[in-house]
């Protein structure tokens, strides 16, 4: 587990490029992020980080009213050809994602998939997929992000909290 303290929007966004950067090399194919937590604690910003480090130029928005947004990479990433943002916030239950045809997006070997509330859907979710976990910090700008895998250090100051590293940028 690795926790990681950010302190404005900036920070999410660079913690999600370097994601992209260490991890999705040696993803399985789809390379799916399954990102939780609860409202405004940076999903949505985090994915943005992710899309401009990939050369897309399209605003990202929340897709939450259409559910997925799909965007063609303008160049390859390790032969990844698109990004899919999902977002399941108003999907009732993983059945309803079934008759959206999600579980075959998850089976599309081309394709970088990032989701937001990605508990709604769990049982949807491939083994395969980076749990993230974002979290309101104490102070307005600060956020908790949370991996379930070991994260090399980079440029952040450490401070062991409990059997957790906890990095700082
Ligand atoms: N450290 C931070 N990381 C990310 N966002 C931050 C941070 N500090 C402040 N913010 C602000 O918090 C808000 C986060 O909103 P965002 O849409 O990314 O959250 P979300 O988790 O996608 O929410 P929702 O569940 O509603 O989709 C933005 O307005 C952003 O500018
Ligand atoms: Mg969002």
């Amino acid at each position: 587990m690795t926790v990681f303290v950010s302190r404005g929007p900036s920070q999410t966004k660079k913690l999600a490029k370097r994601i992209l950067v260490s991890r999705l090399k040696a993803a399985s194919r789809p390379a799916i992020l399954a990102l939780r937590g609860e409202l405004g604690s940076g999903k949505t910003t985090f994915i943005q980080g992710l899309a401009r480090a990939l050369g897309i130029r399209e605003k990202i928005q929340s897709p939450t009213f259409v559910i997925m947004k799909w965007y063609v990479l303008p160049r390859r990433f390790q032969s990844f050809r698109h990004l899919v943002h999902l977002d399941a916030y108003r999907l009732e239950r993983a059945k309803e994602a079934k008759h959206l045809g999600l579980d075959h997006i998850f089976q599309d070997p081309d394709a970088i998939i990032v989701v937001e509330w990605a508990e709604r859907i769990k049982r949807l979710i491939p083994k395969s997929a980076y749990w993230i976990k974002f979290q309101h910090g104490e102070k307005p700008h600060e956020r908790i992000i949370q991996l379930r895998i070991q994260m090399p250090k980079f440029k952040m100051q450490e401070a062991a909290v409990g059997s957790n590293e906890n990095f700082s940028f």
